[in-house]
């Protein structure tokens, strides 16, 4: 269940939520020309919730099925550490859920940058079992 909720946050609200890539020689893909040089903007935000592949993408759900996601990038250049990543936060999440009891004391503040939303302030009240 960790690992399903680290995969649903990571798809719904991803950082970097765009991936740059840029064409080292002319490709001809999915009907478009790139020159050498040329730089794509893959909009992680996007992709993560295209309603082709999962219903209701809008929506954060921690039950979801895993899901096609771009938040770790896809092909040659993909993160080589996503599955420690995935498990790390998972058992992370895990241990912070039934080790402690948390309570929202203030609702977090967001800053939107070019990497994403990011979190400036979460106040949580944690009590140790
Ligand atoms: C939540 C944690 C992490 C996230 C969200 C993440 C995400 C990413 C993303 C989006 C890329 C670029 C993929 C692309 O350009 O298509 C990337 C590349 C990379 N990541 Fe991670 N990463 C994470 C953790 C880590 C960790 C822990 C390591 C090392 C132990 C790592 C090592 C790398 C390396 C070496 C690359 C470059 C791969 C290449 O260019 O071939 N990442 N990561």
């Amino acid at each position: 269940m960790a690992l399903a909720a680290v995969d649903e946050e990571m798809r719904y609200s991803p950082l970097p939520w765009l991936l740059p890539h840029t064409a080292m020689h002319d490709v001809h893909y999915h009907g478009i020309d790139f020159e050498a040089g040329d730089t794509v903007l893959v909009l992680v935000l996007a992709t993560n919730r295209d309603p082709s592949v999962m219903t209701e993408p809008q929506r954060f759900d921690i039950a979801r099925q895993r899901v096609r996601n771009f938040s770790f990038g896809q092909g040659a250049h993909a993160c080589p550490a996503a599955q420690l990543a995935r498990i790390e936060m998972a058992i992370a999440l895990e241990r912070l859920v039934t080790r402690t009891t948390l309570r929202l004391v203030e609702a977090p503040t967001l800053t939107a940058s070019g990497k994403g939303r990011i979190p400036t302030s979460l106040l949580v009240e944690v009590t140790k079992h």
